[in-house]
């Protein structure tokens, strides 16, 4: 801690999503940061903005802040918070983009709200909130990009639904970038992500969460599993599984059993995935009030040994491994 702060008996903070992130969120804001909290918005209404640089002014004062002890209200016991520390690079190294909602499914489980088969009709026409790929540009213009270290998060609804989703992989390709990660449903070939991953640009991410097209239909409300099996083998056989990862969400009531979760690993085993990743459904823990049950802890168990033996690497996120150990509700 340094003097100054010393004799004023504060603490400094600083946020690296503050420093170094970007978020273009489907708030129709930008913001710095897509995590638990909902940070301060740098700029607000994008869609009726032309520009967005004056987003440093607003991060100059929020970084400001934190330095002299001040936590913005939105900040309020977040994670990422940490102790002061002297920074000197302010460049953009992770861009998220949320600024779209459209997907042709519905997971009953998704984190953008109810989704039905009216909404997935719905989504074919509606347009975007703002175009994302002016103000991308006006970033590089402006030299505020790592080009080296940039990490691209297609978060939002499903890239196939984004309709300049080319556009802006090109973009990013052109101008700089380190690697471009995409969520998808994979119910749709994507060419450009073959590219990506023949390039070794990018990481594709499935939740696949279940073993059998029946299970698929209950949770994802369309009948595409084998479609999306079917485009995970294409992918693989052009680029190689070293950049594609499957996840298994346990969702209660639907797939939380041996049964299928075991069907599951043999289809991995099956198209020759190699990361695999389990996840709990967040609507039962994100208020901390839901008793994992103890079958949840068999399914872990058994992803465990049969990683283990087909040398598959497993992954289960940070957060769900401390609601895993804690058990039950913080309540
Ligand atoms: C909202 S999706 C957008 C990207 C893409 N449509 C997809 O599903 O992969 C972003 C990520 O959040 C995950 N997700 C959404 N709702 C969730 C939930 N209730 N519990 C756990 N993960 C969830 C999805 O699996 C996906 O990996
Ligand atoms: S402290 Fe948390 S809420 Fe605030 S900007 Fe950083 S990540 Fe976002
Ligand atoms: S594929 Fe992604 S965006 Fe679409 S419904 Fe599922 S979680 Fe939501």
């Amino acid at each position: 801690m340094k003097f100054f702060d010393f004799k004023k008996n504060k603490k400094s903070y600083m946020c690296p999503l503050m420093n170094n992130h970007l978020h273009f969120s489907c708030r129709d804001a930008l913001e710095p940061c897509c995590s638990a909290n909902i940070g301060p918005a740098f700029v607000s209404k994008l869609s009726e903005k032309n520009s967005i640089t004056g987003f440093i002014e607003a991060k100059k004062q929020y970084i400001k802040m934190l330095k002299d002890g001040k936590i913005p209200a939105e900040c309020n016991g977040c994670v990422h918070l940490t102790e002061y520390k002297e920074v000197s690079d302010f460049r953009i190294n992770k861009i998220t983009l949320n600024h779209y909602t459209q997907c042709n499914c519905a997971c009953i489980y998704c984190t953008q709200g109810n989704r039905t088969h009216e909404k997935i009709k719905e989504d074919e026409n509606k347009p975007v909130l703002f175009d994302v790929l002016k103000f991308i540009n006006e970033l590089y213009d402006n030299n505020l990009i790592d080009k080296e270290k940039l990490y691209i998060d297609f978060q939002g609804g499903n890239i196939s639904c984004l309709k300049n989703h080319e556009e802006i992989i090109k973009t990013f390709l052109n101008r700089g970038v380190g690697t471009i990660y995409i969520p998808t449903n994979n119910i749709v070939y994507l060419p450009v992500i073959e590219k990506l991953l023949v390039m070794k640009k990018g990481e594709l991410c499935t939740a696949l969460d279940s073993g059998c097209r029946e299970t698929y239909l209950k949770i994802k409300q369309v009948d595409k599993f084998d479609k999306s099996i079917e485009n995970l083998k294409r992918y693989i056989s052009a680029a190689g599984n070293d950049s594609i990862i499957i996840k298994y969400i346990i969702v209660h009531g639907y797939n939380d059993n041996l049964e299928e979760f075991k069907k599951f690993m043999n289809k991995m085993l099956d198209i020759n995935i190699k990361i695999i990743v389990v996840d709990i459904d967040y609507r039962d823990i994100i208020d901390g009030d839901f008793t994992i049950p103890k079958h949840y802890y068999d399914i872990i168990r058994y992803a465990e040994e049969f990683c283990k033996e087909y040398h598959i690497d497993l992954g289960i996120p940070p957060y769900t491994k401390q609601v895993l150990k804690q058990g039950y509700s913080k309540r």
